[in-house]
């Protein structure tokens, strides 16, 4: 099983969902039946490690994010992983432009696994610390209802 988080920089909220995710596979005995990646729509920050908002926030929760390099959503990753999974809606509408005829993977948004569909994960970029904090309390409720939804899968 294959999951990619995907936001519009890939240096703030789609890292840390990997991270946080990651985590949860860990603390769940799943790290060996689930690979994780994250990419960013846009390709602006290509190559760049994550904020260090985002570095400071995860690493205050013991998670480090400081050996991700941000890559851009390709065509290939809707063949190469089974969920697809959208910080907020702009996202989501990137990602269905991109996303070929023949590809099964689920895309959609990673909220909906917290059990608030609809919702977004703020962009945290133009804001101040607390938007971190935020976004990190949030993907870890939505990682927490990934991992149940892929237990109930098997
Ligand atoms: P992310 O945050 O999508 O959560 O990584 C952003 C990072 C950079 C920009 C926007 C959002 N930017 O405009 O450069």
């Amino acid at each position: 099983m294959k999951v990619l988080f995907v936001c519009l920089g890939n240096i703030c909220r789609s890292p840390t969902a990997e991270g946080v995710f990651r985590r949860a596979l860990e603390r769940a005995g799943m790290s060996n039946q689930v690979e994780v990646d994250s990419c960013g729509v846009g390709n602006w920050h290509v190559g760049k490690a994550p904020d260090q908002r985002a570095q400071q926030a995860a690493k205050l929760r013991g998670i480090d994010l400081s050996g991700l390099r941000a890559r851009q959503l390709s065509e290939r990753d809707f063949t190469d992983f089974d969920y697809v999974l959208g910080m907020d809606q702009d996202n989501l509408r990137a990602m269905r432009e991109l996303k070929p005829a023949n590809s099964s993977a689920h895309t959609g948004l990673f909220l909906d696994f917290a059990g608030t569909p609809g919702v977004e994960v703020p962009d945290p970029y133009y804001g101040g610390e607390e938007g971190f904090e935020n976004v990190l309390n949030m993907i870890e409720a939505a990682s927490n209802g990934l991992i149940q939804h892929l237990q109930r899968e098997r």
